[in-house]
């Protein structure tokens, strides 16, 4: 089964037709750049024009970097705060032919991670960080997901754990890899003492130089790093094996 899959970003906005039972993208990913500043109505434009680029109609998913909770958007750290209270399934579903459903970027990645990635057949607690811009997070026991946590919200010596620990703030405060390992090792041992987790899964923009910074982290879990160009295409996958259930059963 094909479905389309949309993933939201701070300065992207990335979807593809994919094969929801192998996870493979069926099309090359198509990008357009996040409108600024990110109002509702320019976002669902270009979620619209993704659509309209792969000629698709019908169920999708769609990624955003919030908590969702059956499509209206509850937070807004990283996009416009006149996100909060909108019904973005609706929004979106007004501007593609076919029913939505949006979920948490960080959730999607996971999902994709556990079911086509990474995580796959492992058991137990896992914990799926996004460095991006913020961090999302996603935590599974024995595969299945409590939706909407929000550790990077954590607070680290009365700071939100993705201001301290993020890709971004890494790059902003030109913090050298050992600085920003210290505050990423700081955040893992956090969740460590939280959740006993048997594995960190690592995506984001940080991933693609982890030779840098994993010789500095002392996590003693089991830390994976996913490969960049898997992580841009994990959110999309994520978001249309979710969006599964939209899809009528056959007559
Ligand atoms: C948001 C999360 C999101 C994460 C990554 C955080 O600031 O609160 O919902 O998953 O950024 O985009």
């Amino acid at each position: 089964m094909t479905l389309l899959g949309i993933d939201i970003g701070g300065t992207g906005i990335k979807g593809a037709p994919v094969d929801v039972e192998t996870g493979a993208l069926l099309a090359e990913r198509f990008r357009i750049p996040t409108p600024q500043p990110s109002l509702p109505n320019a976002v669902a434009d270009v979620v619209g024009q993704i659509a309209e680029h792969f000629k698709y109609k019908g169920p999708t998913g769609v990624t955003f970097p919030a908590v969702v909770k059956k499509g209206i958007i509850y937070s807004a750290a990283n996009v416009d705060p006149s996100w909060i209270g909108t019904d973005a399934n609706a929004l979106f579903a007004a501007h593609i032919d076919g029913p939505v459903e949006v979920v948490n970027d960080a959730d999607a990645a996971g999902i994709a991670e556990m079911r086509f990635g990474a995580g796959r057949d492992r058991d137990g607690v896992v914990i799926l960080l996004t460095l991006g811009t913020g961090i999302g997070s996603a935590i599974f026991l024995n595969g299945k997901l409590l939706p909407n946590t929000e550790f990077g919200h954590l607070k680290i010596r009365g700071k939100d754990a993705e201001k301290r620990a993020s890709e971004k703030v890494r790059e902003d405060k030109d913090l050298t890899w050992k600085a920003w390992s210290a505050h990423l090792s700081e955040f893992l041992g956090e969740l460590e003492r939280l959740f006993s987790p048997d594995l960190f899964i690592i995506g984001g923009g940080a991933s693609k130089k982890s030779a840098k910074f994993l010789p500095f982290l002392t996590t003693k879990t089991e830390v994976l790093i996913v490969p960049a160009e898997m992580h841009n295409e994990a959110g999309i996958i994520g978001a249309a094996y979710l969006a599964k259930h939209l899809v009528a059963p056959a007559q």
